[in-house]
């Protein structure tokens, strides 16, 4: 989703300005634009598609300047074109803006704006800070920024230039703002990610604060105009885990990375085959949990419901953050609500944290993004230490996420005095490389995926633990291939989907070893018989299963409820290769966003 990255110092800004604006590239994005001071006047150049076109573009009036604001737009109110890109000027053109967020009131505001003489150029709702913040100014930014944003509701992440001052003014309500502390220079960003390679110092903006930045000084204060000392916290992560490193894509690096992404989840946590976690819960308290996510991490979310059930002894539940932040849902002091979230950023989990809270509940995060607005808002969690996931479709985070929410349930487990066995600790510590074994057979799948990547639809089906693999590897194959895919508890096939079932529908089965191998058998003969084409992975050799199959793909053999961690990755991987073989933009798929910061 929408970008910003902002420059003040003693470099030319715009290199910096289009170097974060490239990294910024993975969160999705129709437009993007920037503003620099030029000799006199502030230099604005937009441009709808790729950041190339807007390095096209750029002439010498915008070089020198040390000073730069600059955006990646994803559209919300007004479809994407250069008019609609930001930077967002006044009418006299004094004043420039970026924004992320959405303003709710902007259209009171811009019909009032516009009866007090200010016009528009664009269809954003942004537009209408640039206008209030040109209303309110009396010869001092930060005053007149302040003035603006009392008067709208809604989020935002806001970077302001004024082109005779020579400082930035950011602000933030509900979509973030990193405030990068360099020598002699400052680097503001909507994500961290923009900013690692220029230095590791940074300060999270929280909500209504705002920043005034003049290069060597950064002042912050809250909208109420009360003084903050901003704590100055160090990014963990370096500027060469944001690079391909030889991967076609940040895709397939991030699907090898998943060994050492599981490692480091585990790193510290198990000790003596007890797992250890410093969390700040009332367990006596907990009689409910309630798992609430967006998208992939939706996924884990359902196997993490199966773990807690299982190892906990707890009643647990699941839904989607977005639909339980506007249900009436019962949630008290009895409830734990668990919030999952790779980026930390996405609205719907934010908001759904915020009424947990509200409504007196106990909350933890699952979170991989440090420092991110959830991660400081739980009262405690788990950090994933995955590193920086780039590719739109996550993969890595969805293998940790489930890690972490088995050794939650475990560490539940422990505090009832239940017993957890070595063995299935000592399984759980082989997981990495048994995967490490899956991509080694990575070139099995490109030849697989040949034979799908032309086909239009296709079918995944799974029971228990596997339904909410079989929901991933479609998720992923449609988020890239654009191939429409379904995800299906086996068993419910019978109730519509074998309606689908002809020749040309590919089913991918994942029969793994357990109490419904055989039942699972049952339904591919189902298929097999109205002639579907069947993908199986599966850890068990048999011979019918074999004949059924018309591709197989083995996973080495773990617990059942450690399979999900295993069978995905053969699914992540056949989704990629379709995807690249269709030669499809696989890092950055057509509508989507990394990080979905608006409802
Ligand atoms: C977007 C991403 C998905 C992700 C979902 C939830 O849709 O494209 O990959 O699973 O948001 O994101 P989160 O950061 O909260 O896990």
């Amino acid at each position: 989703m929408c970008g910003i990255i902002a420059y003040i110092g003693y470099r030319p800004a715009l290199p910096i300005l289009l170097d974060g604006l490239k990294k910024l590239e993975y969160r999705g994005y129709d437009s993007a634009g920037f503003s620099v001071m030029g000799e006199k006047e502030l230099v604005t150049v937009k441009r709808k598609g790729r950041i190339s076109e807007l390095e096209k573009a750029v002439d010498s009036s915008a070089t020198a300047s040390k000073i730069g604001i600059a955006h990646t737009r994803w559209a919300t109110h007004g479809e994407p074109n250069e008019i609609n890109a930001h930077p967002h000027l006044s009418c006299d053109g004094s004043i420039v803006i970026v924004h992320n967020g959405i303003i709710e009131n902007y259209s009171v505001l811009k019909e009032l704006l516009i009866s007090e003489g200010h016009r528009f150029t664009s269809e954003t709702d942004s537009e209408v800070i640039v206008h209030l913040i040109e209303k309110f100014y009396r010869g001092n930014l930060e005053s007149a920024v302040v003035a603006a944003l009392e008067n709208v509701e809604g989020t935002y992440g806001l970077a302001v230039l004024h082109r005779s001052e020579n400082k930035i003014v950011v602000a933030r309500k509900g979509s973030p703002m990193v405030i990068g502390l360099g020598q002699n220079e400052t680097i503001i960003a909507s994500d961290a990610v923009a900013i690692v390679a220029h230095t590791k110092k940074v300060v999270y903006l929280n909500d209504n604060e705002i920043a005034v930045i003049n290069g060597t000084e950064c002042i912050v204060r809250k909208l109420d105009g009360s003084m903050i000392t901003p704590e100055i916290q160090e990014i963990r992560w370096t500027a060469g885990q944001i690079e391909k490193r030889g991967f076609k894509h940040f895709m397939l690096k991030e699907i090898f990375e998943q060994p050492e992404a599981i490692l480091n989840t585990l790193r510290g946590r198990i000790k003596d085959n007890r797992v250890k976690l410093s969390l700040s819960v009332d367990f006596d308290r907990v009689k409910r949990i309630l798992l609430t996510a967006c998208g992939t991490s939706w996924h884990s979310a359902l196997i993490g419901k199966i773990y807690f059930e299982k190892y906990a002894g707890i009643p647990a539940e699941v839904d989607y953050a977005s639909e339980f932040r506007y249900r009436q849902g019962i949630i008290d002091e009895n409830v734990l609500v668990v919030v999952i979230s790779q980026s930390g950023e996405t609205a719907d989990t934010l908001a759904a944290l915020r009424k947990a809270k509200t409504a007196g509940a106990q909350v933890i995060g699952i979170v991989n993004a440090v420092g991110s607005t959830i991660a400081r808002e739980v009262n405690s969690g788990i950090y994933l230490h995955a590193g920086p996931e780039i590719g739109v479709a996550s993969t890595k985070a969805f293998v940790c996420q489930t890690m972490a929410l088995l050794l939650l349930s475990l560490w539940f487990r422990q505090e009832k005095r239940l017993p957890v066995s070595d063995a299935f600790i000592e399984r759980l510590f082989q997981i990495p490389a048994q995967i490490g074994k899956i991509l080694e057979d990575a070139p099995q799948i490109t030849r697989i995926a040949s034979e799908y990547s032309q086909k239009q639809n296709a079918l995944y089906l799974g029971r228990g633990i596997s339904f909410p693999v079989a929901l991933e590897g479609a998720l992923k194959l449609k988020e890239i291939s654009y191939i429409h895919a379904e995800g299906y508890p086996a068993a419910e096939m019978k109730h519509g989907p074998i309606a689908l079932i002809d020749e040309n529908m590919p089913v991918v089965f994942l029969a793994t070893n357990g109490q419904v191998f055989d039942k699972v058998m049952s339904n591919m003969q189902e298929v097999k018989a109205r002639r579907g084409i069947i993908l199986t992975v599966t850890d068990r050799e048999n011979k019918l299963l074999n004949d059924l199959s018309n591709h197989i793909f083995y996973v080495p053999e773990t617990d059942e409820d450690l399979s999900p961690l295993l069978n995905v990755i053969p699914l992540q991987l056949l989704a990629y290769e379709i995807a690249d073989q269709k030669g499809l933009n696989v890092d950055k798929p057509r509508n989507l966003a990394k990080s979905v910061t608006v409802e």
